[in-house]
């Protein structure tokens, strides 16, 4: 059967990962989180100091170093998860604090931090066989994948979904905050110059604000098999 590549994209907290990586384990298909990739760049940038206490970018040094950031997926079969790696080590807990998201924003507009990233993901799904999720895998990063689907929901209920993972990891956050990154993460993604958030014209709307999982994840299998079918 032929391997196809899909692509999901949409605003922040809206649970494409979960549903993207239901999909690819249901179907076999490699899943990356391209969100998981700008997150390291922002891990790599908070820790080596080229983020200020002012949030400033050092980005003639970022930009010198880019291409030595290496982001990589490793699967760990105990746990049945993939584990995100930066240069090798594995980052997973690490990227998906607060204060890696209130940064990720500004560090995934750099041009020359995309430039980066989206070869390393249109690397990883030559071979099809991929579900991708993010903000511009149906625009930039895969402009012919077969099937493309665009992600949202309110957004109280995504920064409910947020805050409420985050605590589950034990990590002290309060409501408001969430709401406020989630929000201004989006303004970022949708209004920078270069990728930015948007559906692309072939892509299925999605408002998942009141589907469980299960039913999410039943309506997203559903357009892959109509794919394969066509
Ligand atoms: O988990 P959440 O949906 O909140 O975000 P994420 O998927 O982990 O992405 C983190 C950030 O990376 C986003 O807010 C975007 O700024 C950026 N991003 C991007 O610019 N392009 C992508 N394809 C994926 C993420």
């Amino acid at each position: 059967m032929k391997r196809i590549t899909i692509a999901i994209d949409g605003h922040s907290s809206c649970g494409k990962s979960t549903m993207a990586k239901d999909l690819a384990r249901t179907i076999g298909y490699i899943y990356i989180d391209s969100g998981a990739m700008y997150r390291c760049c922002t891990l790599y940038a908070l820790r080596h100091g080229l983020i200020d206490a002012h949030g400033r970018i050092n980005e003639t040094e970022l930009e010198r170093r880019i291409n030595t950031l290496q982001v990589g997926f490793a699967y760990d079969a105990g746990r049945n998860i993939s584990l995100c790696t930066l240069n090798g080590d594995t980052v997973e807990g690490l990227i998906r604090t607060m204060e890696v998201s209130a940064h990720v924003s500004p560090i995934a507009a750099l041009p020359f931090v995309r430039r980066a990233m989206t070869a390393q993901q249109q690397a990883m799904g030559r071979e099809g066989g991929i579900v991708m999720d993010g903000r511009d895998i149906g625009t930039a990063v895969f402009p012919n994948a077969e099937l493309k689907v665009f992600v949202t929901a309110s957004d109280e209920i995504r920064a409910q979904r947020r805050y409420d993972e985050l605590r589950a990891k034990g990590e002290e956050c309060d409501f408001d905050s969430v709401l406020a990154n989630l929000r201004e993460r989006d303004r970022i993604d949708s209004t920078r110059a270069v990728a930015p958030l948007r559906r692309a014209d072939d892509a299925l709307i999605l408002d998942n604000s009141h589907l469980t999982i299960e039913e999410q994840k039943q309506w997203l299998l559903d357009r892959y098999a109509e794919r394969i079918a066509d």
